[in-house]
């Protein structure tokens, strides 16, 4: 394609996504400068890539003999996916490892005729990947034809073959159920048949950030001798493949979702992909919860399954028990103990699962509850392990009560398939009353009008600088009072644009301080840059392993270390706030942007995303988990709405956030681009009021997704936008106003019905202002 035809068709697509309002394109952030890495950061990148690599099938062939030659197909081998598309993947490593390099580097036998041919093809200009552009990008690479003949002669030469098979997607690109995204292609599929046929061994590595169909591998069957998924691992990929290949790390990633046979077999089949409504049908039952439940026949490879070079046995040394009046996270506890049974070290996943009474709420089969990871083991070593949780863990919401309560009858828990003991209770018991939210019953406006704030005076006539609160001379609330309407109002919205010049160089936009007036009182902009696999900034910066893979480690020691460091990575690029992690459910697997998120599981998933929080707020940056709540398809991410009943609400949807806010005290958090029951999420009062201020005790500041739509408040008809958010509580507008602005002026709808009769009050700007200033306090003071 001729660079110019490119452009065009770029321009046009891009008029077309702007007013289909798909598209929020961004541009690509170029590096510049040193190629610096943190140091530390390529050996925790390595090993999570090691740890979150699944291995479904092995029929002893690997761990791979170094000395032994093996036969590598496929493009990816060198044009590895490193990551997903989009503000998730925009990240500038200062270098990335192939599985070619890496098997160069570790110094194993790989056969080098076919290896030259492989390099010799993909180093030809015209056999390069068209990487598209925002939104349009490759799901996958044409594959190099290769001859029968070459195969063959190849298998001359080598027992054994691996074959990479790659693919992609994104932000704004979801997966499709077409050859190249979900399914294998044509080509792919004569030349697998072509290398099971020569070879006696084949070792196929699935280089994907989310689940995709594998009806195939039970086609081709025993032909296909060992199967491992090491997603995109980030810069230091191939080197992590080579290590599990060769057995310097054992395999231990346990599958964060289900696979099922067939696309049509995921209970969310029928109702992904809609433009306008995305009816949530299937209620709780996402992932394992329906598999297990009504079509344990569909799973092909299910949910926390992985093997291992070694054997593990599990012992329950204390079986479950639990006090559901306890309030905390130890409430209940099983005692394991996990012995290497087998010939090499190895780290096993400790899988807690409930099965709950049936009674008059339907139940899945079983539900994760807790979960930790083994040290690495030496054969014949134990480590004993006890697993806590909280009443909540065993608990379901019951609509007509508005509250999770725990049902009377048996709790039959189990680690790892054994029996891990029952505890039996004799009535029904209320774990939390909470108040009905996002639901259509509630009276939404006497709600909001009954707690309208107080407004913030203060007796200080000297002007108060923020320094003066910091050193304790002055409350925040006596320099919120004295603030002026202009000022409260820019603190409720970013600079204006993407790139912004108040802060790091290639910074996604800021907040805070955008104007002159604060800044001279000493408010300084807050930086903001993405995302979940590293920092993109316009500097080369650690691109670590997507969400999939991360969780697929399911250790959570060595995820909030990779957050440690890229909290200091942060600190070293005087970054303020990573918008990361993101922990929509992966709901669909055609979901475009999977690979940032972590599982199907809200447990998982809250888990996972807290460890991240925790390692980047230890080191004094904060965190942004995202997108709240429901992001869970990128076709017509803006306008759909999500419609979910109020209990898949609570037990899925909400509670991976509800995990992360409670366990790891994130200082931001980013509301969704989505409509809840028809609600946008950047306006919704409930969601981000009375759940997730109120009933979370989440104190932070809340800031949309990139831009917002335009709406009036059904509730306040005078209330337009801005005014509209702020009622909400979604504190500021990122980056700023509309796409294109060179810099956002106010647009006038925060403060046009101030003082108004049921317009926006002073005391919810002061809220607001409170909300903000508190970050900045503690980012900056
Ligand atoms: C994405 C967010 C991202 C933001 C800023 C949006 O399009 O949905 O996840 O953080 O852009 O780049």
């Amino acid at each position: 394609m001729s660079k110019f035809k490119k452009k065009l068709d770029k321009i046009i697509q891009h008029i077309i996504d702007k007013k289909t309002g798909s598209g929020v394109m961004q541009d690509e952030v170029i590096a510049e400068g040193e190629r610096f890495i943190f140091p530390g950061m390529p050996e925790a990148i390595r090993q999570a890539g090691a740890e979150g690599t699944v291995l479904l099938k092995n029929n002893g062939v690997l761990p791979l003999d170094p000395t032994q030659p093996v036969a590598m197909f496929g493009r990816c081998q060198i044009d590895w996916f490193f990551v997903g598309y989009g503000s998730g993947g925009d990240v500038n490593p200062p270098y990335t490892v192939n599985l070619m390099e890496a098997m160069k580097k570790a110094g194993v036998s790989f056969d080098q005729e076919l290896a030259q041919i492989y390099t010799d093809w993909t180093s030809k200009e015209e056999n390069k990947p068209n990487e598209g552009w925002w939104g349009h990008w490759p799901m996958n690479y044409d594959e190099m034809p290769i001859s029968k003949d070459v195969v063959e002669k190849a298998a001359s030469r080598c027992k054994t073959a691996l074959f990479v098979i790659g693919r992609s997607a994104g932000e704004d690109r979801e997966n499709t159920l077409t050859k190249g995204s979900f399914y294998l292609t044509d080509e792919e599929r004569v030349l697998l048949s072509a290398i099971t046929d020569a070879f006696e061994n084949t070792v196929v590595i699935m280089n994907i950030g989310g689940v995709m169909d594998f009806s195939w591998t039970e086609e081709y069957g025993d032909k296909i001798s060992a199967l491992l998924i090491p997603w995109q691992g980030g810069m230091e990929s191939g080197n992590a493949v080579a290590d599990v290949l060769y057995g310097k790390v054992n395999p231990s990633g346990k599958l964060p979702d289900t696979i099922a046979r067939h696309y049509e077999d995921y209970p969310s089949s029928d109702n992904f992909g809609d433009a306008k409504t995305t009816k949530y049908e299937e209620g709780i039952f996402v992932g394992y919860r329906y598999f297990d439940t009504k079509a344990k026949d569909k799973v092909l490879y299910p949910f926390g399954f992985g093997l291992s070079y070694t054997t593990f046995k599990t012992e329950i040394t204390v079986p479950a028990s639990f006090d559901p009046e306890k309030e905390g996270s130890d409430a209940g506890s099983v005692c394991v103990k996990i012995t290497n049974t087998g010939d090499v070290p190895g780290k096993e996943v400790v899988q807690l699962y409930v099965s709950q009474p049936a009674g008059r709420l339907e139940k899945a089969a079983k539900v994760l509850v807790n979960f930790a990871k083994t040290e690495e083991l030496a054969p014949g070593a134990s480590q004993e392990i006890t697993v806590s949780f909280d009443a909540r863990s065993l608990s379901s919401y019951d609509e007509a009560l508005h509250a999770f309560v725990l049902e009377q009858g048996d709790y039959s828990f189990t680690v790892n398939d054994e029996d891990a003991g029952k505890v039996t209770l004799d009535g029904e018991i209320l774990v939390q009353q909470c108040e009905p939210a996002l639901t259509k019953d509630v009276d939404l406006k006497q709600r909001i009008l009954d707690r309208l704030p107080e407004e913030i005076t203060t007796s200080v006539t000297e002007k108060i600088l923020l320094s003066d609160v910091a050193s304790g001379k002055y409350t925040l609330d006596d320099f919120v009072a004295q603030l002026t309407n202009e000022e409260l109002e820019a603190l409720t919205r970013g600079h204006g644009m993407m790139y912004s010049e108040l802060g790091v160089p290639g910074n996604a936009g800021t907040f805070g301080g955008i104007i002159p007036s604060l800044q001279e009182k000493g408010v300084p902009a807050l930086s903001t840059s993405d995302g979940p696999a590293g920092l993109r900034l316009k500097t080369y910066t650690a691109l670590i392993p997507c969400g999939t893979a991360l969780s697929s480690s399911w250790n959570r020691e060595l995820t909030q270390q990779l957050g440690r460091l890229t909290g200091q990575e942060m600190a070293h690029n005087n970054d303020d706030i990573q918008l990361a992690p993101g922990l929509n459910i992966h709901r669909s697997p055609l979901c475009g942007r999977n690979f940032e998120y972590f599982s199907e599981d809200p447990v998982l998933s809250g888990r996972m995303a807290a460890a991240i929080v925790l390692g980047v707020q230890e080191s004094g940056k904060a965190s942004c988990p995202k997108h709240f709540a429901c992001n869970n398809q990128e076709t017509k991410r803006t306008l759909n709405n999500s419609v979910v009943s109020e209990r898949a609400l609570r037990e899925i949807y909400l509670r991976n956030f509800e995990i992360c806010v409670k366990e790891a005290h994130p200082k931001t958090i980013m509301t969704s681009y989505n409509k809840i029951n028809g609600v946008w999420s950047h306006y919704n009062y409930d969601l981000v009021t009375t759940v997730l201020r109120k009933d979370w005790g989440f104190d932070g500041t809340v800031m949309t997704d990139w831009w917002m739509q335009s709406s009036k408040s059904p509730e306040f008809p005078s209330l337009q936008d801005n005014a509209y958010r702020v009622r909400a509580q979604v504190d500021v507008l990122m980056p700023g106003g509309d796409r294109g602005q060179e810099k956002y002026i106010s647009d006038g709808t925060l403060l046009a019905t101030l003082g108004q009769p049921e317009g926006i009050t002073k005391a919810e700007l002061q809220r607001t202002a409170k909300n903000v200033l508190k970050l900045v306090l503690d980012l900056k003071y």
